[in-house]
């Protein structure tokens, strides 16, 4: 058991069991009764501390065990909330890793700090300590280690860093629900996570969502005011995410101390997001158990061109997503090549690793703030070295990105997970 709050262990379910809590369309029949209280209850902006929002921000924080849970609309808006409330701005640099989703750095550059890239792990793909290590520098104010494919990073080695350095950090685990770390559940890690639910993830609520954890009330409380339009009044409480309409009615009412944005999530999407978190351990077992049929027939086809994920001792996968990586000498054939070939066997789809985000256009152009002519392009308060972003600044993932397989894991049900497994064994004879 990861924590005395998960009812059902995920790591031990068998299939059956599995399957039978997963609606084949991802919406059941809770979801559907849970959105109908939203309807009935129609859709005023008056404060309900009741309402579903507070009631999902109640279930979830109970969920990690964590003293606060502050929703918002997207895995994006929560960490800009993050950096924004940890007092991330101008002249400040954050150190993200160069394998993950281009959100994790531009929330950096839109709070005007500098994003620094760290390097990969060549085996687990996570974020590498020692390069995080050679990055770091005096302006260096946050880390935002990321849980890639469902894995967390080295995390004892970043808090390490992060307290001799006196800088913050903040996990962004979009990718990472109910996974482990040295007994710990990630999630109450840094000092606070950021969790997605965008329709890819291991729970939605209904195509996009997100949702922050921490401990720390004054920083839940200010989360909540970067989330909620700078309200003066608000704090990190379950569902206080709006001023209550006596107080905000009045003339001599002073709404906002802070800037904010409006990321609030919608009390339809909570709906949704409180009937996924009660099959979480389901969701998160599928996930695990498709992983694990995909490794059964690696080994059992004795295929020695695809790698599978490493996992290190004392940590759990989650596995958004199953990656490998692909030996295309040992192969004879190229990534395209042997995509194109599952496809044809009936793999749906098998996607590629996002390029690293460093070498992405915008990167490279550095037109962050509009026109090229613009210049400079990072505020002109930043005393910093990093000028450019370059080939070369993280090695090793620049060399393997393209021999990574992403191999789906979101199907939900037995059939569909079959056909996937299958396609493979096909593959790998096909090859062999
Ligand atoms: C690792 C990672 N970080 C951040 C995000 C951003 O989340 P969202 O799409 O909910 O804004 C995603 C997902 O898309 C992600 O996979």
């Amino acid at each position: 058991m990861l924590n005395s709050l998960v009812t059902v262990d995920p790591w031990e379910l068998d299939p059956q069991m599995i399957f039978r809590h997963l609606p084949p369309n991802r919406c059941g029949e809770t979801d559907v009764q849970y959105m109908k209280e939203v309807l009935e209850d129609g859709f005023g902006n008056t404060k309900d501390p009741a309402g579903m929002v507070a009631r999902f921000e109640t279930a979830f924080a109970k969920k990690f065990d964590v003293e606060f849970a502050i929703s918002h609309n997207s895995g994006s808006g929560t960490m800009l909330s993050c950096l924004l409330a940890a007092g991330v701005g101008p002249g400040d640099e954050v150190i993200v890793p160069a394998l993950t989703a281009a959100a994790t750095a531009f929330v950096v550059i839109e709070c005007g700090a500098v994003p620094v890239f760290a390097d990969i792990d060549p085996e687990t793909f996570c974020i590498d300590v020692e390069d995080v290590r050679r990055k770091i520098t005096g302006l260096t104010k946050a880390i935002i280690p990321v849980s890639i494919y469902g894995l967390a990073p080295d995390y004892n080695a970043l808090l390490t860093l992060a307290s001799q350095h006196g800088f913050v950090l903040i996990e962004d685990n979009a990718q990472c629900f109910l996974g482990s770390y040295k007994g710990k559940v990630v999630g109450r890690i840094g000092k606070a996570a950021s969790f997605s639910f965008q329709g890819s993830k291991h729970m939605t609520t209904g195509g996009d969502g997100g949702i922050v954890v921490t401990n720390e009330v004054e920083y839940a409380r200010d989360i909540r005011k970067h989330s909620s339009q700078g309200f003066r009044t608000l704090s990190g409480r379950a569902g206080d995410n709006t001023v209550p309409r006596d107080q905000r009615q009045d003339w001599s009412f002073e709404r906002h101390d802070r800037l904010g944005y409006n990321f609030r999530m919608s009390a339809m999407q909570a709906a949704l997001g409180l009937a996924q978190l009660e099959r979480l351990e389901y969701l998160v077992a599928a996930r695990r158990y498709i992983a694990a049929r995909y490794e059964t027939v690696i080994r059992e086809e004795k295929c020695h061109w695809l790698h599978p994920p490493v996992v290190p001792e004392g940590c759990t996968h989650t596995y958004w997503s199953y990656v490998c990586k692909l030996d295309e000498r040992a192969l004879g054939r190229d990534w395209r090549a042997f995509r194109k070939y599952f496809i044809a066997q009936g793999g749906d789809g098998l996607y590629s690793a996002w390029k690293p985000v460093h070498l992405e256009p915008i990167f490279q152009t550095m037109t962050f703030f509009g026109s090229r002519g613009r210049a400079p392009h990072f505020d002109p308060r930043y005393k910093g070295n990093v000028k450019g972003y370059h080939q070369g600044d993280c090695p090793v993932l620049e060399e393997m990105q393209k021999y990574l397989c992403q191999f789906k894991t979101s199907m939900q049900t037995k059939d569909a997970v079959d056909r996937q497994v299958e396609a493979l064994r096909k593959t790998i004879r096909f090859y062999s």
